[in-house]
Formats: C-alpha cells, structure tokens, sequence
C-alpha cells in the first residue's frame, strides 16, 4: 500500500481527509504511480464515491487536508508571518545560491472537497512536488541559458517556482508561468503581484495564464513563441500526456528545446518518451545531471528506506529538441 487516508466526520459534519505522504506515499502518488490501476487507487476511487456521497450531503465544512512531501533540501523556508485564509506566504530561498529568494503562498493544506471532486486536476494545489524544486535549482544554477530568451514553464502548480527562479536570476527576455488549473494559476497571479512589488524580477515581462495543454485556443495563440518550455512532474496523466506533447512541440520555435523534469512513476516517463520521439523530437535522458542531486538521491536511498521511494521521487532531466 502506498498510502493511506482518515476519513474523520466531526460532530459538525466537518470532514477531513489526511494523506499521509512522508512515511506512506500520498494519494497523488499511488494514482500517479500506477495510473490508477493498482489496489490503493481502486481504494482512493472508493473513498471519492464515499466522499462524494457525503458532499452531496454537507458541502460546507468539508476539506482535505495534505502533508508535505520529502525533498532533495534545495530551499529554505522562512515564514513571512502573514497568514491569510487563502494561504500562508514564505521567503522560499536557494541554499546553494542563497542571494535568490522569492515570496511564496501555498495554500494553507486545506483543500476545498468540492475542489477536488469536481474540478480538474488538483495535484499542483497539493505541495511542491520535489521535481519543480530541483528545475528550479537546476534553473538556477545555469541561469546564463536562459539569456534573452521567452520561456514557458508549463503545469507549474500552485507556485511555479521554476520559472520564478528564472525570472529572478536571469537576463531572461520574458517568463510566462502557466497551469491549467484556475486556482492554482489565481495564487501565481498573486505571487507575482507580490514579487513585482518587491522588486526582485530580473525578467523583462513575467506573466501567468491558464494553459491547458489540450485547449486548442490557449495553445494556438502561443504557438511558435517560446525557445524553452519547460515543465516538473507532468507526466503520469495518461489522458493528458499526449497534449502534453503536442502542446510543447507547437509552443516551442523551431530552434526551441524544452526541459523536463520527472520521475519515473512506473511507465509513464518511458510512455512520454515514446511519444515524444513519434512527434519528432530526440530526447537526451539524463540520470546523473548534478552532484549534489545524486549524492542526496544515494544518501536518501541508503537512509530513508521507509520514506524514499526512487520510483515516485527521483526526478530525471529530459531535454527535447525539435527535429522537425
Ligand atoms: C503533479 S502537479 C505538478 C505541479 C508542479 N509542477 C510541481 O511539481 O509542484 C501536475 C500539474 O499539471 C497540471 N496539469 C495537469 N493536466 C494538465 C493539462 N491538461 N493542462 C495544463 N496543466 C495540467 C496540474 O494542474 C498540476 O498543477
């Protein structure tokens, strides 16, 4: 079992559902490993016809709350004190490169139950999944790449803080950080607001939008504009994975390389590739891209054998480039 979950009903009706992904895995993790074909994930398809049942009973006071997930330690967190019922803001700053610091607001773990039922894809409202944390020190770290260039980072989830670590650090001609998901793209919005105000965008233009990757409109009138598009953890949705694909190759200038961060979550990077390589680009895989990440991958191999699983947490570097 990869994971576990409380369904808890107060005498206030007040539903809360705890997935417990440090030591067990998360929901997230079961589906996203299996694709929803496993035990657990016919178990979490039960709890949803369990929850759903109970939603149309009381949808007030219902939530989810989701713990955080383990990471490579490749940024600090300081609490800004300035709670809000939307969320929590932190100094989210780079251990290796600590002069780069943004302000983040997560939302405060409590996910609505009507959100998660009803809405799309919500896994980018859950946490900052270890993937979008090392894109962003690998962003970082070679930031000269991104030198007048326009970049889309694209399922970027409730923060991404990828393509704000481009923003920050490099003579970037522009960033545009997207999701398609609208809650998560409303706390971007805000994020940047803050950000700008602040003063820290080295960037020339950043902006954000929803950007499904299977909306037609919201592809085409982007198509052609990016040299890097980029994106964390986005592969394991099977329904989705092809337009991944597509949406990236159509994004993308001619020239234009993305960069992919992902674990490998059963199949589904090997799926990502395969159609990739269909679509006309070559992929260079990498494993081993930096030091610090492997040796912290092995540590947490050897140490954390109950926690870490390789299979959901270790993310691999894939770089796409156009061949036609
Ligand atoms: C596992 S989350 C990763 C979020 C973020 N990159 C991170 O690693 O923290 C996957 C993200 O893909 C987004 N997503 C899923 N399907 C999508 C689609 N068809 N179009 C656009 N975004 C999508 C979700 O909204 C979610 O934010």
């Amino acid at each position: 079992m990869f994971w576990d979950c409380n369904l808890n009903s107060t005498k206030d009706n007040f539903v809360v559902v705890e997935f417990f992904p440090l030591s067990i895995g998360t929901v997230s993790d079961a589906e996203i490993a299996c694709g929803g074909q496993c035990v657990s994930c016919e178990t979490w398809q039960n709890e949803r016809r369990v929850l759903r049942k109970k939603h149309l009973k009381d949808v007030h006071l219902q939530q989810v709350s989701v713990r955080r997930f383990a990471s490579f330690n490749l940024f600090s967190i300081e609490d800004q004190n300035t709670e809000e019922e939307t969320g929590t803001w932190v100094q989210y700053r780079s251990i290796f490169y600590p002069k780069y610091s943004v302000s983040l607001r997560f939302h405060n773990g409590l996910l609505n139950v009507k959100d998660v039922l009803t809405s799309f894809d919500n896994t980018g409202n859950v946490c900052l999944w270890p993937s979008e944390e090392v894109l962003a020190y690998y962003c970082l770290k070679h930031n000269e790449i991104f030198r007048d260039l326009a970049v889309c980072e694209l399922g970027g989830g409730m923060t991404c803080l990828a393509g704000l670590m481009v923003a920050i650090s490099a003579d970037v001609k522009e960033v545009l950080l997207t999701d398609g998901n609208e809650k998560a793209i409303k706390n971007v919005n805000e994020i940047i607001t803050r950000n700008q105000n602040a003063g820290v965008f080295k960037a020339q233009k950043v902006s954000s939008c929803i950007l499904r990757w299977d909306n037609e409109t919201d592809v085409s009138q982007l198509e052609g504009h990016f040299d890097i598009v980029m994106c964390a953890d986005c592969l394991f949705l099977d329904q989705y994975r092809a337009s991944l694909v597509d949406a990236i190759k159509r994004l993308l200038q001619p020239s234009g390389k993305a960069m992919v961060f992902a674990p490998l979550r059963g199949n589904t990077l090997n799926q990502f590739c395969n159609l990739a390589e269909k679509a006309g680009f070559s992929i260079q895989r990498h494993e081993n891209y930096d030091e610090h990440i492997s040796n912290f991958h092995s540590k947490l191999k050897n140490e954390e054998k109950d926690t870490y699983e390789e299979n959901l947490h270790y993310p691999f570097l894939l770089i796409l480039t156009k061949q036609r």
